[in-house]
């Protein structure tokens, strides 16, 4: 759009919005509608000057609902779906303990079913002494008494299912809590009857363990703990206070398989989000998806398969390459986290250099057919996207966009939708930072508990609450609802196919999306300059810009993108 000049102060006011780190733009719809019509009115349209684009929707149309509901309909729902990462104990308190439960995250799915949310994973929701926020589980088969009792979860997933929600657990299997009745009785001697069932040796040490150690022994500390009850040492991936099971035991096969069925089976779970699931077994000469490990999972993926429509992602060890968890596409993982780009692309935006994202779009399309990856821009274990994106809300909403588009099923992190800041209060490790309560009013205590909250909120809860973002055109929350009415009831986004189009600028990331029936071109500036790509590619047809702003010309073979400052598009190919 073409400003006319008598519209200089106003473009002026606007830009110096932008300039404060605001995602104002003069053109194209990100202006709030509100501006958008005084900018008509004040500047006049004219032939030579196309009307701006009103504000996309924040609801899909009924067409596009009835067209999501379709997808989300039988065995490849979870292609299609959206789902959300719920920290229960910091979503919704309802018993004014300041500890978010069950009947909490009940009140609040209407407000998860409108922004567009289809399923949801629950962080571990079990009994636990809570040295690493649940990942230590002291029963696999009942639920933690500070967030409800059975009956309040078989609530919870009744009310989902009455809403066409899905629900995940979280299923921990490599390790249990040392409060664990298995792992009491397994250091009560070296006789017991599940003397075998974690992993003991007199040293520090074991051959067959070779040298695996944690995930991330800066976090985690030493893998082997002494034992004083049994004057043994037990090995542990994590916290001296997470014991490594023993798959090599049969019984602990049999018990952990029987435990996936327990949750599907008897309480209607969908499915799970599999916690370090690679770390079954360890030997000399691997730590991580050994062969032992992937017979066990296609075992755990016939146990899904008894039962329709069950689903499960895997937390891959290797952030870099989901290949292994994938087996043949269809008989192990169903989904797995593509943190190539999920944990990186803060960095790439940092690094002004797309190879990290355009690495991670190239490695998902060489997965076996049939394999699904699962999209984020942050999670419990990581900084929140915020940080991620150096506070810049340009970058948050250009990770957003691509988590969105890139081929997979995208995971959105409680609280993101809002924006939710990092926080200062340290209760289990310096990840809390990542876990603070939500904000869903302004004032004390946002709406999170009437008490006194178990962790302390983040930064400028008042300004990332719901209540203040709601109505705001220009909000985080806007933003998301943008991006999922968007992209609802379109099949493209999740299973359609991806290819990288390797633009001569290292600042723009572009790639072409396209099934059967629709093709989309998708390019992100990962600056906050003008920036301007091309490159040879056999696209064809004529490109209108339907998300964000942008230019695409496409012409004889080759295609050329301007992207401005900051600025990222959607193109649509017909
Ligand atoms: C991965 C989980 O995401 C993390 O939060 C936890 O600390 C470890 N696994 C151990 O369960
Ligand atoms: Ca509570």
């Amino acid at each position: 759009m073409v400003i006319e000049p008598r519209c200089g102060p106003l473009r002026a006011g606007l830009v110096a919005r932008a300039d404060q780190g605001e995602a104002l733009r003069v053109r194209q719809h990100r202006i709030p509608a509100i501006i958008a019509v005084a900018l008509a009115v004040a500047c006049g349209a004219s032939s030579s000057s196309p009307a701006p684009r009103p504000a996309l929707p924040t609801r899909p149309t009924a067409d596009q609902q009835a067209s999501a509901d379709r997808l989300l309909t039988g065995p490849d729902w979870y292609r299609n779906a959206v789902f959300y990462e719920v920290n229960v104990r910091s979503f919704q308190d309802s018993n004014g303990d300041g500890i978010g439960d069950l009947a909490g995250l009940v009140q609040r799915l209407d407000y998860l079913k409108e922004l567009g949310v289809d399923a949801l994973w629950l962080m571990p929701i079990y009994p636990t002494a809570f040295k690493d926020s649940g990942y230590d589980i002291a029963d696999y088969r009942s639920i933690n008494a500070e967030y409800g009792d059975m009956a309040a979860f078989e609530k919870l997933v009744a009310e989902a299912h009455a809403r066409k929600m899905r629900v995940f657990m979280d299923l921990v299997l490599n390790h249990t809590s040392d409060k664990h009745a298995w792992f009491q009785e397994s250091r009560s001697s070296k006789t017991n009857p599940k003397a075998d069932w974690y992993v003991w040796s007199d040293t520090a040490s074991r051959a067959d363990i070779g040298s695996c150690t944690s995930g991330t022994p800066a976090v985690f500390g030493p893998s082997w703990s002494l034992d004083p009850m049994r004057g043994q040492y037990f090995f542990h991936r994590y916290y001296p206070e997470q014991p490594d099971l023993n798959y090599r035991n049969a019984d602990v096969v049999r018990e952990t398989l029987d435990v996936a069925r327990f949750w599907l089976k008897d309480e209607n779970v969908d499915g799970y989000r599999c916690d370090v699931i690679g770390q079954l077994f360890e030997s000399p000469d691997g730590c991580t998806m050994i062969p032992e490990t992937v017979a066990y999972i296609q075992k755990l993926r016939a146990v899904l398969d008894e039962m329709p429509e069950k689903a499960m992602a895997s937390e891959p060890s290797n952030l870099n390459d989901s290949t292994a968890y994938f087996g043949n596409g269809s008989n192990m993982f169903h989904m797995s986290f593509e943190f190539g780009f999920g944990y990186f692309w803060g960095l790439a935006f940092s690094a002004t250099d797309k190879k990290l994202i355009e690495d991670s779009i190239k490695k998902t399309m060489t997965y076996p057919k049939g394999s699904q990856p699962g999209q984020l821009i942050g999670s419990h274990d990581g900084v929140r996207a915020w940080q991620a994106a150096a506070a810049e809300t340009w970058r948050y909403r250009s990770g957003a966009l691509l988590s969105m588009t890139m081929r997979g099923t995208p995971f959105i992190y409680y609280g993101e939708e809002v924006g939710l800041r990092p926080g200062t209060q340290v209760v289990v490790d310096s990840r809390d930072s990542a876990r603070t309560p939500m904000t869903w009013t302004r004032g004390a205590a946002h709406g999170f508990t009437t008490g006194t909250p178990w962790l302390a909120f983040g930064e400028a809860p008042d300004d990332t609450s719901v209540e203040a973002e709601d109505s705001d055109p220009e909000s985080m929350l806007t933003y998301y609802r943008q991006l999922l009415a968007f992209r609802r009831g379109h099949a493209v986004w999740g299973v359609g196919d991806m290819r990288a189009v390797s633009l001569d600028s290292a600042q723009i990331v572009a790639f072409v999306r396209e099934d059967a029936s629709e093709r989309y071109f998708v390019a992100v500036n990962m600056t906050d300059e003008d920036q301007t790509g091309s490159a040879t590619d056999p696209l064809a047809g004529s490109a209108t810009a339907v998300f964000g702003d942008g230019e695409l010309a496409i012409s004889g073979g080759s295609v050329h993108v301007t992207l401005p400052a900051r600025g990222a598009a959607v193109f649509q190919i017909r």
